[in-house]
């Protein structure tokens, strides 16, 4: 079972017009664990969902974690709860740190957010400076004003390494970045962190001007997800059980109603928490965990999200 952190609420405040910066301590003063530079942690949310939000700090920290929330207009309610209802001195549970965006040793590491997508970055950043390794950092998005982290970034430790790219200031950085990427050290890894579209963009660029796929990295927060689908027969092994998943209830809601407990945390394809392994049948992948090779392999599927093509899928479970 996932072990779960007990922490309080001691700090709320809004940066950029619709960010809440919240920081967590630990409620029975005990350290909370170290992370890595790229980790983030499942935040159970009061209304019962629970949502992974990256550590926004130095990772040399651990007396308090700090997280960045946009409160985002298609919110299916996780980030609105964050937002809206969670105050100073609110009791929560967090799952230890995890780290799926590690920093790799590079000779130089470029760093480029997007909006909100600048958290996860800002650790990399207090690491690779903690460790005097090369690296830049840039913030790209519509305005300083409805951004968070921009008095730090300007005026603290990482300004020197800092570059803003702020529209309503004159900046493109699509035609910044062009002209830039000839110049790096061709042995840089490039890390991203940001809507889709841009994390797209910054990966085209990026193997255009030749870094290989282990030179270039993402963070995936999946916002939106089809859930609902064809109904199809799913016959869990090690159970015994054949189990019909009807088209408006997720795979893992089936399993769980016939009495098959499955570990799970995001329930929405982004944690890998779920996963079991397919014996027969063909999935219809929707998580961006898995990547494109092991999608194609068809031996493995996150129950949460993922449903199936062929009409019976068989788990090994
Ligand atoms: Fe996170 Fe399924 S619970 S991928």
């Amino acid at each position: 079972m996932t072990k779960l952190h007990k922490v309080r609420v001691s700090k709320k405040y809004i940066e950029g017009q619709n960010i809440s910066i919240i920081e967590l301590e630990p409620k029975d003063q005990q350290a909370l664990p170290l992370f890595e530079a790229g980790a983030h942690i499942d935040l159970y949310l009061p209304n019962g969902l629970v949502r992974q939000y990256s550590l926004c700090q130095n990772p040399n920290e651990n007396i308090r974690y700090r997280l960045g929330i946009l409160n985002d207009d298609h919110s299916r309610g996780g980030s609105r709860c964050a937002f809206e209802d969670i105050g100073i001195g609110a009791d929560l549970e967090i799952s230890s740190p995890k780290n799926l965006f590690p920093l790799n040793q590079a000779e130089h590491s470029v760093l480029i957010g997007g909006g909100i997508g600048i958290t996860p970055l800002i650790s990399m950043a207090y690491q690779l400076l903690n460790e005097n390794k090369s690296f830049e950092l840039h913030y790209c998005g519509a305005s300083a004003d409805r951004s968070a982290f921009v008095d730090e970034l300007q005026n603290g430790t990482l300004a020197a390494f800092t570059h803003f790219h702020f529209k309503d200031d004159g900046a493109n950085h699509r035609a910044y970045f062009q002209d830039h990427f000839p110049s790096l050290n061709k042995q840089s890894h490039i890390y991203t962190c940001g809507p889709n579209p841009f994390m797209d963009w910054v990966f085209d660029l990026s193997k255009k001007h030749q870094f290989s796929p282990e030179q270039i990295h993402k963070e995936v927060f999946q916002s939106e997800v089809e859930l609902t689908g064809n109904s199809f027969e799913v016959f869990a092994q090690q159970s015994n059980k054949l189990i019909q998943v009807d088209s408006n209830e997720t795979l893992l809601e089936a399993l769980v109603k016939n009495g098959i407990s499955i570990e799970k945390s995001c329930e929405q394809g982004v944690c890998g928490t779920c996963l079991c392994m397919v014996l027969e049948g063909e999935p219809d992948h929707r998580d961006v965990y898995l990547t494109d090779e092991e999608k194609a392999d068809n031996d493995q599927i996150l129950v949460c999200c993922s449903r199936a093509k062929s009409k019976r899928l068989v788990l090994d479970i």
